[in-house]
């Protein structure tokens, strides 16, 4: 049987995938990414961030973003909206101009109030705050940091829930699915957020991870915890894709591959709080992967023929067996 309906019956709220814009024109493609039993929910890959979203002061534009999320309704699906402050896909009038905390502080309530405003109910998540730290847990130095210190964090959360009080509001990163000195971090953040009054949700792993290379199901489930003890109510995968450090795939590397897409969803499957699982989009085809570690890829569940891998044969029995 198919993914989000197993995920369903399993307890947990959906198996989603991402997309971008110039992919539903594939119609190919597009016949499997709308079927509901396969993918419940979706995420804009890029049409919300704000290169798109506010390009110039003032002036915003949601043409991009609005495509994928009136397509997921179309379709019944539900939306993770991403991402409102994020140091990448950033407009050069934010990154390189000279703020102080006074104008810094109203960039990001406007930015945040006009665009959670545009999608105000259509959201089942926001992924508030994106990548905010380093590898060995410091902060890391962007705009926002250097203007404000952490306290951007607080109020970027603060700004999302004013705007829309029923979107679940998530911070989000990559290299926090297991523990170790970034998870302990992402527990600070939401410590954070709590102290300083605002709200907080979720913890989103982002879950870019490597073949042969994946943790234990113990230390996945460890680290959710981790956020779960610290006062998020939910925690997802929400750009998972599992990449071949070198290629071609051989079989018995689509084979570890599919041991290790099983790896994380029994963990998601084993923490009640674990509400999902999202794929950094459903094919090889549409990664992007390839253009940003050359040499590797082939991270997803159908290959670039739209066929299915042996790792979706095991996402799909340990789904199943729930
Ligand atoms: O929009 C321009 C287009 O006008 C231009 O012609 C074209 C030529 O290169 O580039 C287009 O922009 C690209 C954009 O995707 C939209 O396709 C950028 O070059 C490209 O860098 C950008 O990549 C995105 C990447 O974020 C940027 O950091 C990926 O598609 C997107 O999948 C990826 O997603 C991120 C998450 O948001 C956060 N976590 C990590 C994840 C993977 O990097």
């Amino acid at each position: 049987a198919q993914l989000n309906k197993l995920a369903k019956a399993a307890g947990k709220l959906y198996f989603g995938s991402a997309t971008d814009n110039g992919e539903l024109s594939d119609t190919a493609y597009v016949n499997i990414l709308k079927n509901t039993d396969e993918f419940g929910q979706i995420t804009p890959g890029n049409g919300q961030k704000w290169q798109y979203t506010e390009p110039n002061q003032g002036q915003f534009s949601y043409t991009q973003g609005d495509q994928i999320v009136d397509f997921a309704a179309t379709n019944g699906q539900i939306v993770r909206c991403h991402t409102l402050v994020w140091y990448s896909q950033l407009p050069s009038w934010v990154s390189s101009g000279s703020w102080t905390k006074d104008q810094m502080t109203s960039i990001i309530n406007t930015h945040i109030s006009n665009e959670v405003g545009h999608y105000k109910g259509k959201c089942y998540s926001w992924d508030v705050v994106n990548e905010a730290l380093n590898d060995d847990g410091t902060y890391r130095s962007n705009i926002f940091y250097t203007v404000l210190g952490e306290s951007y964090i607080p109020l970027a959360f603060e700004a999302a829930a004013a705007a829309d009080p029923a979107a679940k509001l998530y911070y989000n990163d990559y290299n926090i699915e297991a523990t170790g000195a970034k998870q302990a971090s992402t527990v600070k953040i939401v410590t954070l957020v709590k102290n300083a009054g605002a709200r907080i949700d979720g913890v989103g792993m982002q879950a870019h991870l490597i073949v042969g290379s994946v943790s234990a199901q113990s230390t996945l489930q460890s680290a959710m915890n981790s956020y779960i003890s610290a006062g998020a109510t939910e925690v997802s995968y929400t750009e998972l894709d599992i990449r071949f450090s070198s290629l071609p795939a051989t079989d018995s590397g689509l084979q570890q591959q599919a041991t290790d897409y099983a790896t994380v969803t029994k963990a998601c499957l084993a923490v009640k709080a674990c509400v999902g699982i999202t794929i950094w989009d459903y094919t090889d085809k549409y990664s992007w992967i390839p253009s940003t570690f050359q040499g590797q890829g082939a991270a997803l569940l159908y290959d670039d023929n739209l066929s299915k891998k042996p790792a979706w044969t095991a996402v799909s029995s340990v789904l199943a067996a729930a």
